[in-house]
């Protein structure tokens, strides 16, 4: 262990739906995880653990290293507290500072005031220190602490991320109602895609799922599409072990190609946009564009995996417009996919029903706080069905 470099209990966050797969995620990095609530993990992590964590994490979105915890009724007893922390030793005072915070306090009712109160007592403690002090404002690109403050317990976190890591750097060209990053890296790790099958994503928006799959199927990891963290911010910051980690966690990437992503889209706007940011994810070669209805995309002669995120209801539309699509896209699955995983990750009942295929599978995702399933459908060749009856 490096002296300079203690491991401290750390949580890892992620959004609501999520915490199944960034747990397989830690564990397979070789963390053991203490803990698993609805929007995170906790593990036990150095710094340097913590910089391997944002580059290679794909469904997570923040990693904050424990700082302390302290008592407090109210802001005046929160700026006591926090006052007495050693933040001399972490603060950088020529950097820039800010705070985030969850609060359930009886005492707070603007939720931007303990945020003031815990930025007043570090910049106090740094000024008595050394006589100078840090830059604050609301922008995350520089030192960011975190407090999760819940009645009379505070605890402080040092946030070693900035910006959540969902935000990967790619989606330059978002089209309407895109997925999140970490949600279209999770439906991946749900249909345990890996690059080695055909993958069709038609519907494709932004091109969010096919980029996110060419980025597992190449193992590269996500994070080195971005380059400011908040872990190279902090005073103790190590640059030779940021250096180390970014070597490292390039030289995972995979010889070999995928298998054929096809990704397919009716708007022209939306397969412009997808290639665009397929382009800066470095993965544009990867994935084969075309502009058409869900129902002409190519389909490889070599089978794989089918995902669809159409438009449902609250999103983008009413639901009694889309029934009729959804009855499509279950016609599609039906006739064109014979023999291939199908996926169709949406929201409501009259959609689901409106596929009328029998439901192998529902995953619930959380999604722009819209509740949605991931319905998987085994869509067996007539062929097949005939084999089975004649056995
Ligand atoms: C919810 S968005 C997909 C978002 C995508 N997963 C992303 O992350 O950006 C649904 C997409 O379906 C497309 N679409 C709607 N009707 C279509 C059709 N009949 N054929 C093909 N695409 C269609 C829309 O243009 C839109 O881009």
């Amino acid at each position: 262990m490096n002296a300079n470099d203690p491991k401290r209990k750390t949580r890892v966050t992620c959004a609501p739906s999520l915490a199944s797969y960034l747990k397989e995620e830690v564990e397979a990095l070789g963390f053991e995880v203490l803990s698993m609530d609805k929007t995170g993990v906790e593990i036990i992590a150095s710094m340097e653990d913590c910089m391997m964590l944002n580059l290679r994490l794909r469904t997570a979105f923040h990693v904050l290293q424990r700082f302390a915890d302290i008592n407090c009724r109210n802001a005046d007893e929160l700026y006591s507290e926090a006052k007495r922390l050693p933040w001399d030793r972490v603060i950088d005072p020529a950097g820039f500072l800010s705070i985030t915070s969850n609060v359930r306090n009886e005492t707070i009712t603007n939720s931007m005031f303990p945020n003031m109160r815990l930025k007043d007592a570090i910049c106090d403690k740094l000024i008595s220190a050394s006589g100078k002090r840090p830059d604050s404002g609301s922008s995350t690109e520089g030192m960011v602490v975190h407090m999760h403050w819940v009645d009379n317990k505070a605890r402080i976190y040092l946030n070693m991320t900035g910006r959540k890591l969902s935000d990967r750097g790619y989606r330059k060209m978002p089209f309407m109602a895109p997925m999140r990053e970490t949600i279209a890296a999770s439906v991946l790790m749900e249909m345990k895609y890996d690059g080695s099958k055909p993958l069709v994503v038609p519907m494709c928006g932004s091109g969010t799922i096919a980029i996110e799959a060419a980025l597992i199927a190449k193992q590269r990891a996500p994070g080195l599409l971005r380059s400011n963290y908040a872990c190279n911010n902090w005073l103790t910051s190590d640059k030779d072990a940021w250096t180390q980690q970014r070597a490292d966690a390039k030289k995972l990437l995979a010889k070999k190609d995928p298998a054929p992503i096809i990704a397919t889209d009716i708007e022209e706007d939306a397969i412009d946009a997808s290639k665009k940011n397929a382009v800066t994810a470095g993965v544009d070669h990867l994935i084969d564009f075309h502009v058409c209805d869900f129902s002409e995309t190519p389909m490889p002669s070599e089978v794989g995996d089918v995902v669809v995120h159409g438009e449902y209801g609250m999103r983008l539309g009413e639901d009694d417009d889309l029934v009729a699509t959804y009855k499509r896209i279950g016609d599609f699955l039906k006739t064109d996919c014979a023999g291939w995983d199908g996926y169709v990750f949406t929201s409501g009942k009259p959609l689901i029903a409106a596929i009328r295929l029998k439901v192998a599978r529902r995953t619930p995702f959380i999604n722009a706080e819209i509740d949605c399933r991931l319905l998987r459908y085994e869509l067996y060749k007539g062929t097949k069905v005939t084999e089975v009856l004649s056995n």
